[in-house]
């Protein structure tokens, strides 16, 4: 059976593009989903026996043990997309601190947890000979940067540290033939609100073209590729 690799928030949004991405190019995708399950069954159902769904609320450590399990049990794992991240554009006096906890665990914490979680099975896949193991972080555009973020504060807290976990967990799991990066997206096709400034290269930003770097991350030809981390807006957000 072939290992697979983990996508969280796999079946709406970016994450829906991803999961069919990811099974267009012979990839067997484990995807996690919170409300979208008419989505994941019509993944499930489209790509039968290469996507499995699983409904979990990651915000739940139980949720996340019974993901992994599961992987553990059914082929194992050589690769991890952590896609879950929780936008929302309140204004940070509006904000209370039960919000501020709930977006930064999401979108920060559980990138540090499952990456925690999925090492060993990842190794297991490298050692055994597949010979390479992938994580991949979705990022930000604004996530290099320290900037006041009157609006969406956690949420850019969060992208921040998920950028620092990229490169820290690049330099520490390079030794086990792993590699650790970061996509992060601009204003895309999907994005709620205006993007504010013009998108020199035009926009949204499609999911096509995140795509096409998520995908050659996971390339062999990516090998030496660890702790970077790519942008794709179309060079917008730049500061
Ligand atoms: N969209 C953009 O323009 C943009 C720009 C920059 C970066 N990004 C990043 O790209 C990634 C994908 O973004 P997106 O816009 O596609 O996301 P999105 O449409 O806003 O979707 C949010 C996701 O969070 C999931 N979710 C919410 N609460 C959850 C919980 N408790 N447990 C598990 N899952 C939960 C939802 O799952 P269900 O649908 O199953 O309920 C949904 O898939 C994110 O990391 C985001 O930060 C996006």
């Amino acid at each position: 059976m072939k290992p697979y690799i983990l996508v969280t928030s796999a079946a709406s949004g970016f994450g829906c593009a991803l999961t069919e991405y990811l099974a267009n190019n012979h990839y067997r995708v484990l995807g996690t989903y919170y409300h979208s399950e008419g989505s994941a069954e019509a993944l499930v159902k489209k790509f039968s026996g290469q996507v499995h769904m699983i409904q979990a609320d990651l915000s739940k450590a139980e949720d996340r043990a019974r993901v992994v399990t599961y992987a553990r049990h059914n082929g194992g794992l050589w690769g991890l997309i952590n896609n879950l991240g929780v936008y929302s554009e309140t204004w940070i006096e509006n904000i209370d601190t039960v919000m501020f906890e709930q977006i930064f665990g999401l979108t920060c914490t559980v990138c540090f947890d499952l990456i925690q979680r999925t090492t060993s099975l990842i190794r297991h896949e490298v050692d055994r000979g597949s010979g390479i193991g992938r994580i991949i972080n979705i990022g930000d555009s604004g996530a290099d940067r320290i900037e006041a973020r009157a609006q969406a504060t956690p949420y850019h807290i969060a992208k921040l540290g998920v950028h620092v976990l990229t490169r820290t967990f690049a330099q520490r799991l390079g030794a086990y033939g792993i590699t650790v990066n970061m996509v992060s997206p601009g204003f895309m096709e999907n994005s709620v609100g205006e993007p504010g400034e013009s998108i020199p290269l035009g926009g949204p930003t499609r999911f096509a073209d995140v795509l096409h770097a998520v995908g050659y991350l996971l390339q062999p030809e990516s090998r030496h590729v660890s702790g970077t981390n790519l942008l794709v807006g179309g060079a917008w957000n730049l500061g």
